[in-house]
């Protein structure tokens, strides 16, 4: 049977009808909406571009609620929590990523979770709240942050630092600690770049921050698009770095995919989220390509590793500050584990059981605090108008707490 919408004359009237609708709403809202306050434009983000959260932050305290002008969209950022409960949860639906940032953000986020909308974001949910939560990775990924944890207890107690003689920065050391741990969780592969072992992890780690970075500019760019085209400037930079990634990250899916047909048997036990997934994918082939296998294990890695690094630097910044907070915590620490008995850095990491993490309550308060205090992700952002109609002015929302 012909379907009536590929008769003409029930195209021209659905067409009529959301005319009708958009000019009907337009009108309804037009005179009742009002606009929040336009606390400034692009150029103003830019020129505080070096301190754009404590701009956002200032903002936010006279405001509330305020607009951002750009040439391509306006930015609303709120920290009313009525707002973000309406956007984050009760309206959920009708907010999501949308093509401008996925546009902005695919050469290195792909088609992974912090990058999709719909189907693809709810299949990585999924696999996420699935795969995820199970005991095998949950050991394998508690085994690899003790590890490099132990790793890093030891660069320290050997560096000039422990005799008091020199400085560490350790956001640069945490930040290559939680790589080096996502990237063998995620990839199954110890990249070494917290001891500098390997030149190859060295030369994915700067190519994967710059890159990291370089994508922010975007947001800002508005010639991105015309650079990217003629690859000069910072999106020759870009392609570089992007090219480096990739080659990487398909080197190893490569010889995991060789591995598995060599090592059927001991492959099948092996614990990291690609191996899972290459297993996975041979129960129903084509459910995963590489490019998707990439794209989400790479969005898992960069959810963790800046987050995690952060909030720990400021962990450390916060108890150096209160003595009497990090005496307590040492006291829980050592009461929950060893005791009074000195065992050295490397035998510690093995008492660090579940059981001993979960009698840290104070620790775990302290790490809450820190979160409350400097919030890891302290900007959400969203567009409106997924399923509705896009109203002028208020294309693009930005959810702000801190
Ligand atoms: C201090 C540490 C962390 C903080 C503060 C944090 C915060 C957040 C926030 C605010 C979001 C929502 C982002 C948005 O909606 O745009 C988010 C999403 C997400 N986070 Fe984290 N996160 C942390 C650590 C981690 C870790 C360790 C992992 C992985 C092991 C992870 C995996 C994810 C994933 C997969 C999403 C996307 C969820 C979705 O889109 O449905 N996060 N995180």
């Amino acid at each position: 049977m012909e379907s009536p919408l590929s008769h003409p004359a029930m195209v021209a009237l659905s067409l009529l009808l959301l005319v009708a609708l958009y000019l009907a709403r337009r009108a309804v809202l037009g005179k009742k909406r009002r606009y929040p306050p336009v606390a400034g434009t692009m150029f103003h983000q830019l020129l505080n571009f070096g301190r754009l959260l404590e701009y956002h932050t200032e903002l936010s305290r006279k405001y509330r609620t305020f607009r951002m002008l750009t040439p391509t969209c306006n930015y609303v950022y709120t920290v009313e929590p009525a707002n973000v409960e309406h956007i984050l949860k009760t309206n959920f639906a009708n907010y999501g990523k949308g093509p401008m940032t996925h546009d902005v953000l695919e050469d290195l986020l792909g088609d992974g979770i912090f990058n999709v909308d719909g189907g693809m974001w709810r299949q990585q949910r999924k696999v996420a709240s699935l795969e995820f939560s199970t005991r095998v990775l949950r050991d394998y990924s508690s085994a690899v942050f003790r590890d490099t944890a132990a790793e890093l207890a030891g660069i320290l107690e050997r560096g000039p630092a422990a005799k008091g003689r020199e400085r560490v920065d350790m956001q640069d050391l945490l930040m290559r600690a939680t790589l080096d741990s996502f990237f063998r969780v995620g990839f199954g592969v110890n990249l070494g770049v917290l001891s500098g072992s390997s030149k190859e992890g060295l030369v994915f780690a700067r190519a994967f921050d710059d890159a990291s970075e370089q994508v922010l500019f975007r947001f800002f760019d508005l010639l991105w698009k015309v650079k990217r085209f003629l690859n000069i400037s910072s999106e020759a930079t870009m392609k570089q770095s992007i090219r480096t990634i990739n080659d990487f990250v398909y080197s190893i899916i490569d010889r995991k995919i060789e591995q598995m047909s060599r090592e059927q048997h001991e492959f099948a036990k092996k614990e990291d989220i690609l191996s899972r997934f290459l297993l996975e994918r041979e129960k129903d082939p084509g459910c995963f390509d590489n490019k998707y296998i990439r794209d989400i294990i790479l969005n898992f890695v960069i959810a963790g590793r800046d987050t995690t690094a952060g909030t720990l630097s400021w962990f450390l910044y916060a108890v150096c500050k209160n003595q009497r907070v990090q005496d307590k915590i040492a006291r829980e620490v050592r009461d929950a584990t060893t005791g009074d008995r000195d065992v050295g850095v490397q035998d510690f990491s093995s008492f660090l059981t579940e059981d001993a993490i979960n009698k840290m309550q104070y620790l775990h308060a302290a790490l809450t605090e820190t979160l409350r205090l400097y919030p890891g992700v302290p900007l959400v952002s969203t567009v409106v108008g997924l399923f509705f109609f896009r109203i002028r002015g208020q294309e693009d929302c930005y959810c702000c707490w801190s």
